[in-house]
């Protein structure tokens, strides 16, 4: 029997299997992806966060075993996807998956923490599926492109179906976590992870929102937004080309899916992100209508300086003024991965002879470009 099995080895569970081992735990991982277990065993799996590939490799050689089937083990963490449905409701299939497949072999007493991002009492309804087992919820709130660091460093909240489960998911986690962990019932702690998310995805969207606004008016939105935040008590974040990568464009749906008589505000941040793409394809095209020659977008990633385009807005954004302006979209990302439907040129290339440049993501590898063409700067790469 190994200490613990983690059931999904995307972005998640690789990394926290791998602190796991490193901490000198025996751990066995799983995902169902069998071309994700080979890449993983023969070491060619594609790390895209700093630190992961050496950590992966010591994690391996400390004895990290992986497969495509659960093992017996005193403890079992859930992170596989929780993605919406056509509908925008929860898809919580995975999860309901992999408890069944782990419930097969796991021992009584057991330990079973979810760490997917799930719709409230989800904890609560795996144990009542899974008698003598002890089921906990132990949401992330790690941040792409410091995985690692946030995973060890990050306070945890640990939510038990019962005090027991808490307990024992807190000892668990003790091992590789330096953050304080609180811990508290499993409903409080999904909906925490709900509202957190919900909370930057209103803030994202009322950013956006005045920037919006401003641009309505003729205002320049960056000046507006550093004369705004000298007040004392007023901070709006930085604008952009809408809300992105996979969590917060998704969790706040789970809140207003479940709770739509009190999620108003939520939903309508959904609906700004939605005006704020349209609105920034609208003007590169207005803009785009008086200019010959070509029109360099930068950035196509969800956030600066990483390589994540999950859910990407300036993805997004691009492939709309791809299907309209053509040819005569350049684009480049020097951290995107290769992207079917998009190529794209160096940023010297696409800036190159353009007519108007779009600044679509604020990574530092733009800052200090000199551009002759009229510059859109979404992303406020020169505000
Ligand atoms: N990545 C993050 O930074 C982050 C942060 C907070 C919360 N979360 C949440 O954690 C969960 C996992 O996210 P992720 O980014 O690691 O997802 P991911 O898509 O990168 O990886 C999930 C993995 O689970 C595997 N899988 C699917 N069904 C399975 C099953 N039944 N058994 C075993 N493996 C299975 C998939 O093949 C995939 O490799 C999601 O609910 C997500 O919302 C992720």
């Amino acid at each position: 029997m190994v200490d613990v099995c983690v059931l999904g080895l995307g972005t998640l569970g690789r990394a926290t299997a791998a602190l796991l081992a490193r901490a000198g735990l025996r751990v066995h991982g799983v995902d169902t992806d069998a071309e994700r277990i080979r890449g993983l065993a023969e070491r060619k799996d594609v790390q895209l966060e700093p630190g992961l590939s050496d950590l992966l490799a010591v994690a391996l050689q400390a004895g990290l075993e992986v497969g495509t089937t659960p093992v017996s083990a005193e403890a079992y963490i859930v992170a596989v996807p929780t993605p919406l449905d056509r509908d925008r409701a929860p898809d919580v299939a995975a999860v309901w998956s992999a408890v069944e497949s782990l419930r097969e072999v796991a021992p009584r007493g057991a330990l079973v923490v979810i760490e997917s991002t799930c719709p409230v009492g989800t904890a609560q309804a795996i144990a009542a599926t899974t008698p003598g087992l002890l089921v906990a919820t132990c949401p992330e709130r790690a941040l792409p492109g410091d995985l690692l660091g946030e995973l060890t460093r990050n306070d945890r909240l640990i939510g038990g179906v019962t005090v027991d489960a808490a307990e024992a998911a807190a000892a668990l986690y003790r091992r590789f976590v330096d953050g304080a962990l609180h811990l508290t019932d499993a409903r409080t702690a999904e909906l925490a992870k709900l509202v957190e998310n919900a909370s930057r995805a209103v803030q994202v969207s009322f950013a956006n929102e005045v920037a919006l606004i401003a641009d309505s008016y003729g205002v320049d939105p960056w000046v507006l937004r550093a004369l705004v935040n000298r007040h004392p008590r007023v901070d709006i974040l930085r604008p952009g080309p809408g809300i992105g990568g996979h969590c917060l464009p998704v969790d706040p749906w789970f809140l207003v899916c479940d709770r739509p008589q009190q999620t108003g505000l939520i939903a309508a941040a959904a609906r700004v992100d939605e005006a704020r793409r349209e609105a920034v394809v609208e003007r590169v095209c207005a803009l785009a209508e008086h200019r010959e020659g070509p029109i360099a977008c930068l950035g196509l990633t969800y956030k600066p300086d990483v390589a994540d385009v999950r859910e990407s807005a300036a993805l997004d954004i691009v492939r709309r003024l791809l299907e309209r302006l053509g040819e005569r979209i350049r684009v480049a990302d020097p951290y995107a991965p290769p992207l079917a439907g998009v190529d794209t040129v160096s940023t010297d290339e696409a800036v190159g002879d353009a007519a108007l440049v779009v600044v679509l993501v604020a990574h530092r590898a733009f800052r200090g470009l000199v551009i002759e063409a009229e510059v859109l700067d979404v992303a406020g790469v020169f505000a």
